[in-house]
């Protein structure tokens, strides 16, 4: 399976990053392709606990080159603080490689994400403050700087001035002082000179790769839902999400994919604002947040939680033409007395089955549930699907066909080796 991408199927933190740990041990190239410091992808392995947020997640195998690809949205003091975090660890970081052409995420990114969300009062998205709208905002105005052009001090001062210039209106709008472009420049340049060694033209490494048939794992950030184009928009992050997206980011054509896996956890959270139809607002959602640990890894926000929602599930399904499923946290279903999952909306007295594009439709629209009787048995010692109890099984069974994509894996623990493979 040389080339396999690895995408949410809801909203997020469905634990891609255990996944990808998990096939990165094999990889020669993990990439990721989109969206920016915004994801917290956690890996659990023999070095212990991590959260990445710019790094692709496969860094902990040695032996593959992890990219930061074209698509991606970097901020190089995070990225060194991630580094620096890692190295602080132990953790081997020499195979990381970062793209000339990814966008930097500037200062007046970060101060604009906040000033913007808070100026939308009720209407705020919540995002996570790190700039990441307003960088894919300036690479689209065609204004803005890529890591590439740290590498030409004066060019980069220059492009800086220039781009200062046009962009102080919008930063007085909303109450930020207009930036001292010299400064700034200097604290990127600092930057530059440590991540240097890293920072290279990324796309011949991965075409020789893909030309010689390696094993290539690409990464996916946020999740289907959060798309810009196929998500709860506005309530979405400002990257394409899809396994599309991810293969236009990282910098491969189409039909070098091999392998599409969509990572959903075993029931549902969201962080942030925007439509959510299966929430819970009782004790059963309150249970879920606190067994699940279900707090934010790059926020520490409390995550919202909520039954599985298939129709949303199913609605990634298929624009990502999932291959298979890899299905995580079945563990903290334990103990549920019965189990609930969303497979059609009601919507103004009728029952629809697909997901609405409009907001305002999806917030009219009331789940329809099966029901399913819950299981008591601990799973997590679980290794084959033999080792399931009956009603996990079934809970699985029937998640495959509402989806319309087989179950692969099935996360049973944190751990890298607390999974069932099928
Ligand atoms: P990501 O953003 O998709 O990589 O997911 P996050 O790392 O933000 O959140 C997923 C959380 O679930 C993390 O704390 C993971 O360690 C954890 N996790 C992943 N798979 C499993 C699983 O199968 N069981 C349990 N109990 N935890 C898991
Ligand atoms: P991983 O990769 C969960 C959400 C934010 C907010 C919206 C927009 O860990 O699954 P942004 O800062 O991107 O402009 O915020 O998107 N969001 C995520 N939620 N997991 C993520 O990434 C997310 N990345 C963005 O909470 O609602
Ligand atoms: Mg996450």
């Amino acid at each position: 399976m040389p080339v396999t991408a690895v995408v949410g199927g809801h909203w997020g933190d469905e634990g891609k990053g255990k996944v990808i740990n998990l096939l990165a041990r094999d990889a020669d190239l993990v990439i990721r392709g989109h969206g920016g410091a915004n994801a917290g992808h956690t890996v659990v392995n023999e070095q212990g606990r991590f959260a990445v947020h710019l790094i692709p997640a496969g860094i902990f195998n040695p032996r593959a080159l992890c990219i930061i690809g074209p698509g991606v949205a970097v901020h190089p003091g995070l990225l060194v603080a991630e580094l620096d975090e890692l190295g602080a660890r132990e953790i081997d970081t020499a195979g990381l490689r970062v793209s000339t052409a990814a966008h930097l995420v500037m200062p007046y990114h970060q101060s604009l994400d906040r000033a913007e969300d808070e100026a939308r009062e009720e209407r705020r998205l919540g995002t996570t403050g790190r700039g990441i709208g307003p960088t894919y905002v300036d690479k689209a105005r065609r204004v803005g700087l890529r890591v590439g052009d740290m590498l030409n001090p004066a060019m980069f001062r220059e492009k800086l001035r220039f781009v200062l210039d046009r962009k102080y209106h919008e930063l007085a709008a909303v109450g930020v002082a207009r930036p001292e472009a010299d400064a700034m420049a200097d604290e990127y340049l600092r930057l530059a000179e440590r991540l240097e060694p890293y920072i290279t033209e990324t796309q011949p490494l991965v075409d020789e790769a893909v030309a010689r048939g390696r094993q290539v794992v690409l990464e996916g950030a946020h999740a289907t839902l959060l798309d810009l184009d196929h998500g709860t928009y506005p309530y979405v992050t400002s990257s394409n999400c899809t396994v599309a997206g991810l293969l236009q980011g990282s910098g491969i054509g189409p039909r070098r994919l091999t392998r599409a896996i969509g990572v959903y956890k075993a029931y549902c959270s969201r962080v942030g604002e925007g439509p959510f139809p299966t929430e819970l607002f009782d004790a059963t959602g309150d249970r879920i947040r606190e067994i699940g640990h279900e707090y934010g890894t790059t926020t520490g926000r409390p995550r919202r939680c909520g039954w599985f929602d298939a129709v949303a599930g199913r609605h990634a399904s298929r624009i990502n033409a999932f291959d298979g499923i890899a299905l995580t946290r079945l563990d903290l279903l334990t103990g549920f007395p019965e189990l609930r999952v969303c497979v059609a909306y009601e919507l103004d007295g009728a029952q629809i089955d697909y997901f609405p594009s409009q907001v305002e439709t999806l917030d009219r629209c009331q789940p329809i549930y099966e029901t399913f009787a819950g299981w008591e048995e601990p799973v997590t010692g679980a290794r084959g699907w033999a080792d399931l109890p009956p009603n996990a099984q079934a809970y699985v069974r029937r998640l495959e066909v509402l989806l319309e994509a087989p179950v692969q894996l099935i996360g049973v623990g944190e751990a890298r080796e607390e999974i069932v493979q099928l």
